[in-house]
């Protein structure tokens, strides 16, 4: 939980960061995701957006991109641990990840329509879009299989 004295570093390296830094994210998600698979895709991933506990190493808030490197970005994931939420640290990942996006054409991503509004604040425009979604696959990925570490 975030209390007065909490001091948040905001990174976009995953410098000092390991897998236990990064249990217990992917809520809601089919299942659960292990910190050393979320690792695996950050550290697979073009840009990375992360907002630390400074006094724990904590990682309590995620963001990251996947870019051709020329024209688009895509960013799968965003999320504030639950008990940091509301203080404004969405909008700096939000902001850090497209700050390392300003050379390429676009950005996107998919949400809720009630969450464009808060994309919204950071200069995004609400369009509709599409996607399939393989829970068969999330859920090897999760036990390990194809797992490199
Ligand atoms: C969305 C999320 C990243 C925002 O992080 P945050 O640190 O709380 O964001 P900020 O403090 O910068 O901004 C909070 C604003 O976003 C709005 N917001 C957050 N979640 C929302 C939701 N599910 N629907 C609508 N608005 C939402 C809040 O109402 C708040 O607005 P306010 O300041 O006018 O009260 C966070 O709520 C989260 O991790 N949610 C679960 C995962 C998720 O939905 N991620 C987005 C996937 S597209």
């Amino acid at each position: 939980m975030a209390g007065v004295g909490t001091v948040i570093r905001y990174q976009s390296s995953l410098d000092g960061i390991a897998a236990n830094h990064l249990e217990g994210f992917c809520e809601g998600w089919a299942c659960r995701v292990p910190g050393r698979v979320l690792l695996r895709a950050l550290d697979a991933s073009s840009f990375v957006s992360l907002a630390v506990e400074e006094e724990t190493g904590l990682v309590i808030g995620v963001g990251y991109a996947i870019s051709d490197g020329v024209l688009f970005a895509y960013v799968p994931m965003l999320e504030v641990r639950k008990g940091y939420r509301g203080k404004g640290i969405g909008t700096r990942l939000m902001l850090l990840l497209l700050e390392q996006c300003q050379q390429l054409y676009g950005a996107d991503l998919l949400c809720d329509a009630s969450l464009q509004p808060f994309y919204a604040r950071v200069g995004m425009k609400g369009v509709s879009g599409a996607c399939v979604r393989n829970f068969e696959a999330l859920r090897a990925t999760c036990a390990g299989a194809g797992s490199s570490s």
